[in-house]
């Protein structure tokens, strides 16, 4: 097949959950998985809208439970309901009233808790502050804030009057904060002084500031005072949280919103032009948030559950936020870095609040392993029953680390494949059922029907790389691109005709029919006419003993079309140039002659967007000897482009 994208890694490693993590999960067996997910294919009316009616906490009950055809579905049509009561209320009358919802930290080490009750009672207040500012259903509120609980806070409240959130990641530039306040049509910003990030203020408010003269939708700026920084208040426009905290209600009811008004919009980046706005609904991305969450995390009741992420990205929607609150969970918050003050600062964090679920992304295991195991060993892990990645392909060799160094061998591992665009994880193992196989995110979750498909749409065969769609439409899907629908369905739809979701990535499924992400579908590589994914090769090249990280691309080559460049951090200092040859060597054994480097270069770090993304646009410039046309803006250390160019 032309069309196939070869898979060259190979990995025969399998885990079988242990019997006491399957004797205590909600889904335990094998058969209840493939009964739920054979019935949410057949029958998804009847599967959604049972645990829409179960689940969800409705004012008023819905009259129908999907309408229409994908890309246009709507869901749960004729319902009332309400996100942040979804969250908290309905704990309220509960005994988990009191039970923390939040254990926060910050970076310099204040901590706080706080209760659903306590919580809720933020949560109203700062809706009525909305309210006075102005704010109606309808309208759009910038949260451009650090990891603090008064970002859930402004996050809830928004749901709780129905204004929809666009939550715009604290790392991002003025010009970045202003194209997505205009975007959206912000009427108000919630920002804070400053936030801590390797014991360096980021300033936020100047941020802002700077982002207003191009921000004519903005009315109003509410300043959470974080830092203590010094920071200029406009009159008229800039309020202090505390002050209008002051003297708020503390009674707000919730808002009675139709299941497709919008909850929130969230930029992400396309492969050209300016972020798309992927929106989410209320009815549809809670059901989906709330089960994804529970089915995947297991959650137990008296379980600590930390998701690493920011909340500026759709890990932190859902994982953080929405997913754990509405199942009542305790969800750990951290302010700042996992090098803070050292690199035992997550491992400290796990023992300190006895943390059984984590949740983290490749790029931050990979650095662990490069800081080394006597951080992690220095800390008591033993509370930790479940690790979780998401956010990349995890090479296998990260994945066996991850296994053995955090989770002492004991923890079953979920590799979530997911997007913003999907609102939830799509194809996950569950903990207490799946088998895993290392580097592979395993199998569809019920409700979701992914195929590996040649580029006409036609079905690829077990073990043809091909790409990645979705060909029935589940309740959390976004369901536009704000202000365009049409690049909406052109980015998602057009390719094959309306009928199936493409996600941009390739994939292939095994012969157990366990999915392994290839990455992006422009990450692959063409070399003498095979196509070939980066991430193979950076595989193997990360399982040999030198190699701490490896980012692959392509370059034009005379002969071959691609050749295969492979930018590497070496785990000490930059080894002598035969190291070079040695994993050349090493590549060319794990995965065969075609995979063999053309190019091996060293360095010490890697471009990455402040997510931990590798930015590999930018490293096909610099290994086709390009100068760089492209935005970096996103860039996390803009040094890093000079050195390489050096190197
Ligand atoms: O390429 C896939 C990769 O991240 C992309 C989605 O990025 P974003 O919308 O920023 O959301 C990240 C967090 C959900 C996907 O198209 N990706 C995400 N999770 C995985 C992954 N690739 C491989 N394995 C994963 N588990």
């Amino acid at each position: 097949m032309s069309d196939a994208i070869e898979s060259i890694l190979h990995e025969d490693r399998q885990f079988a959950p242990p019997a006491e993590f399957t004797a205590n999960a909600l889904i335990s067996s094998e058969e209840h998985y493939q009964e739920m997910w054979q019935q949410a294919k057949d029958d998804p009316t009847t599967f959604w809208g049972d645990l829409a009616t179960s689940e969800l906490d409705w004012f008023q009950p819905f009259d129908s439970v999907m309408e229409g055809d994908m890309p246009e579905t709507k869901w749960f049509q004729g319902g009332k309901i309400n996100a942040s009561y979804q969250c908290l209320d309905r704990h309220l009358t509960t005994w988990r009233k009191n039970k923390a919802a939040i254990v926060w930290e910050g970076e310099p080490g204040d901590t706080r808790t706080l209760t659903y009750q306590e919580l809720h009672r933020e949560v109203c207040k700062f809706a009525n502050v909305l309210k006075q500012l102005g704010v109606e259903t309808g309208d759009r509120v910038t949260l451009y804030m650090p990891m603090v609980p008064e970002l859930t806070i402004a996050m809830l409240a928004c749901a709780r009057i129905g204004a929809t959130h666009s939550i715009i990641f604290g790392g991002f530039s003025a010009e970045a904060i202003a194209d997505r306040n205009n975007d959206a049509q912000a009427k108000v910003v919630v920002t804070a002084d400053g936030g801590w990030r390797r014991g360096k203020e980021v300033p936020l408010k100047t941020n802002v500031d700077n982002s207003m003269e191009k921000s004519k939708s903005v009315q109003k700026v509410v300043v959470l005072r974080r830092t203590g920084g010094d920071v200029e208040m406009v009159p008229d426009r800039d309020y202090w949280w505390h002050d209008l905290m002051e003297n708020a209600s503390a009674e707000c009811e919730a808002e009675q919103l139709d299941s497709e008004h919008p909850l929130f919009i969230l930029y992400t980046s396309g492969s050209t032009g300016k972020p798309k706005g992927v929106l989410h609904t209320t009815a549809g991305y809670m059901l989906g948030a709330q089960m994804t969450s529970r089915w995947v995390f297991d959650y137990k009741d008296e379980d600590t559950y930390w998701c690493t992420a920011d909340i500026g990205w759709i890990t932190g929607h859902s994982y953080i936020v929405y997913g754990p609150l509405a199942n009542g969970v305790t969800s750990v918050m951290y302010e700042g870095a996992p090098n803070w003050p050292d690199e035992g600062r997550f491992w400290e964090l796990v023992e300190k609040h006895r943390v059984n679920i984590f949740y983290t992304a490749p790029t931050a295991i990979r650095a662990f392993i490069k800081w080394g195991d006597e951080w992690p060993q220095k800390y008591d892990l033993s509370s930790l029953r479940l690790l979780g990645t998401v956010g990349e392909p995890i090479n296998p060799e990260a994945w066996m680390w991850y296994r053995k160094v955090i989770g002492g061998d004991r923890c079953p591992i979920v590799d979530t494949w997911w997007q913003t665009e999907t609102g939830g994880i799509m194809l996950s193992p569950l903990p207490g059922v799946t088998a895993t196989k290392p580097g592979s995110c395993t199998t569809p979750l019920p409700g979701v029907v992914p195929a590996i498909v040649t580029e006409d749409g036609e079905e690829l065969d077990a073990n043809q790389g091909g790409l990645l769609v979705m060909t029935q439409p589940w309740p959390h899907m976004l369901r536009t691109l704000y202000g365009d629908h049409d690049r909406f369905i052109e980015t998602y739809f057009a390719k094959f005709n309306g009928k199936m979701y493409f996600a941009g990535d390739g994939a292939r499924k095994d012969e157990d029919g366990f999915y392994w992400i290839m990455g992006r579908v422009d990450d692959v590589i063409n070399v003498s006419g095979h196509r070939l994914s980066t991430m193979e090769v950076e595989s193997a090249l990360v399982s040999h003993e030198l190699v701490a990280e490896a980012a692959v691309v392509g370059f034009p080559h005379e002969l071959k079309g691609e050749g295969i460049c492979c930018f590497v951090i070496p785990k000490g200092d930059i080894p002598a140039d035969e190291a070079k040859e040695t994993l050349r060597q090493h590549v060319r054994t794990q995965i065969g002659a075609i995979a063999t480097p053309d190019q091996i270069r060293f360095t010490p770090a890697l471009p990455k967007t402040r997510s931990g993304k590798i930015m590999r646009r930018l490293l096909r410039d610099i290994a086709a000897g390009r100068e760089s046309t492209q935005d970096t803006t996103t860039l996390e250390d803009q040094s890093i482009l000079e050195k390489l160019r050096e190197g």
